[in-house]
């Protein structure tokens, strides 16, 4: 079932910030979600580790079902062989889900299944789907998977914590990806998730990304969400250094 509408919406928005919760207050969740919907915001990005693809463990389908709002709910799974654990995410309302390709063995069974799903909130549309590349891939495995992809999300970190430094790496490798995808004629998101704050955001919006992932620099432990979430969205479209 395809995710058109969303796909659509998100092409047509793009660029768009897709903001990391797990350094929100989750003990005021719903609170912390008005606070996003209220500074415009589109998607709420959640990180999901299980502590064996990645070191930590983190969240699970019942914290993405807890979620009460409008922003899109942009699942980011970094679990070991996801294929046999999409039912409860996407039970839980998902509208985007993406996997690390290297914790998949058969990555493109994975698409194809997750485009089957319906998504929850609107069982007349689909589940946006994607892949997380971490910043040690080879980029190559790309190709193979383009046919079924809605989202290729590069890291710009290695999977496992937030506050880690953007790795420059990341500018190059996203140009490639945009070649693929152009080769591939196919409408997909392009997006980048990690080590993006205050001080770079302006640099790596103007790398092109659709979708721009950011946790700390929005829930920083200060009151000020609203300010920050309204400092990085204005960062978004500002001219490149000429
Ligand atoms: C890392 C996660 C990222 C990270 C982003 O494994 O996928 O979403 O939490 O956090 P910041 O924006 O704080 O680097
Ligand atoms: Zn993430």
């Amino acid at each position: 079932m395809a995710a058109d509408a969303t796909l659509a919406r998100l092409l047509g928005a793009a660029p768009q910030l897709s903001v990391g919760i797990l350094t929100a207050d989750l003990g005021r969740l719903d609170d912390e979600l008005r606070r996003l919907e209220r500074a415009q915001m589109v998607m709420v990005h959640t990180d999901v580790m299980d502590g064996v693809f990645c070191p930590m463990l983190t969240v699970g389908a019942p914290f993405v079902a807890a979620q009460r709002t409008s922003l899109l709910k942009d699942v980011h799974l970094m679990i070991d062989e996801p294929l046999d654990k999409l039912g409860p995410f996407v039970k839980a309302g998902a509208d985007m889900i993406t996997f690390q390709v290297e914790s998949a063995s058969n990555p493109h069974r994975v698409l194809q299944v997750l485009g089957d799903a319906a998504n929850a909130n609107d069982p007349g549309h689909g589940i946006l789907r994607g892949i997380a590349i971490s910043p040690g891939t080879p980029l190559e495995v790309l190709p193979p998977l383009l046919e079924e992809l809605d989202y290729v999300m590069l890291l710009a970190i290695n999977p496992g914590w937030g506050g880690q430094q953007f790795l420059p790496s990341t500018s190059a490798r996203l140009a490639r990806v945009r070649d693929f995808v152009a080769a591939s004629g196919r409408p997909i998101l392009l997006g980048i998730d990690g080590g993006v704050t205050r001080a770079n955001i302006a640099q790596v919006a103007a790398l092109g990304a659709d979708v721009i992932v950011t946790g700390g620099a929005i829930f920083d432990g200060t009151p000020d969400v609203d300010a920050n979430a309204r400092f990085m969205r204005s960062q978004l479209t500002v001219p490149a250094a000429s």
